[in-house]
């Protein structure tokens, strides 16, 4: 997939990814509100595709049937000018998208190759019209490889499943993490030229200053 990555002279990625509930979506929100950026969560295009299957009663563990559905499914993309926007088949899920039953099976439909395909290009399509900070799991080492601007945002376990309760969801963090990060295709990883930024003891001011420290150091004029 790397090889096929289109070149956008106009505009430019920072990649924000780490495992479940380090505290990157509200880094990458944070950031991208204080750059004027639009923050882009790529795992609500995941938790979409994974919401659809299971309203429509497609098993997420069948690739064949999750791909027959996905060839029927119109996925639109955009922002609102802060942060991303999704709508399956004229339909935005909402707060659905972060239901029980999405979670246990997001990894399953993430880890299907075809499913990825279709996603990581409407992530790369974002930088046909703005400029964005994206995060999710892959976003360094596949959507945007060439980008210069790349964190990995880790914590430590017990305080990533303790935000998950402080946010009042029934998520098993840590099953997630590994199944992301053992499938074959984009698996959860520190990609090459990322800084990884502990966030474990921050407050989001004092992560939110780390972080446009390390974009400094890369390169970014902050
Ligand atoms: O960021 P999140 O927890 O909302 O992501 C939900 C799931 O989507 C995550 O468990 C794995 C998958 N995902 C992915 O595989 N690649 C991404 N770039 C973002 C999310």
């Amino acid at each position: 997939m790397t090889d096929s990555v289109p070149h956008h002279p106009q505009h430019f990625a920072i990649a924000i990814d780490g495992p479940a509930a380090s505290g990157k979506s509200t880094i990458a929100r944070e950031l991208a509100k204080r750059l004027g950026l639009i923050m882009v969560n790529s795992g609500a295009m995941y938790r979409a595709v994974t919401w659809q299957a299971l309203k429509s009663g497609v098993d997420p563990h069948d690739p064949h049937a999750v791909i027959a559905m996905l060839d029927r499914l119109e996925i639109a993309c955009g922002d609102d000018g802060v942060t991303s926007t999704i709508a399956i088949n004229g339909t935005d899920p909402g707060d659905e998208l972060r239901s029980p039953q999405v979670n246990a099976h997001v990894s399953a439909i993430a880890a299907i190759p075809e499913v990825r395909a279709r996603l990581v290009a409407l992530q790369r399509d974002y930088l046909n019209r703005t400029d964005v900070v994206m995060e999710g799991r892959d976003i360094g080492s596949v959507v945007f490889p060439d980008t210069p601007y790349k964190i990995y945002v880790d914590a430590a376990e017990h305080v990533r499943a303790a935000r998950r309760v402080d946010m009042g969801e029934v998520d098993s963090v840590a099953k997630r993490d590994a199944a992301d990060s053992r499938r074959a295709t984009a698996p959860l990883m520190v990609a090459e030229g990322a800084t990884v930024l502990d966030n474990s003891d921050h407050t989001v001011e004092s992560a939110l200053e780390a972080t446009l420290a390390i974009l400094k150091r890369q390169g970014l004029p902050v």
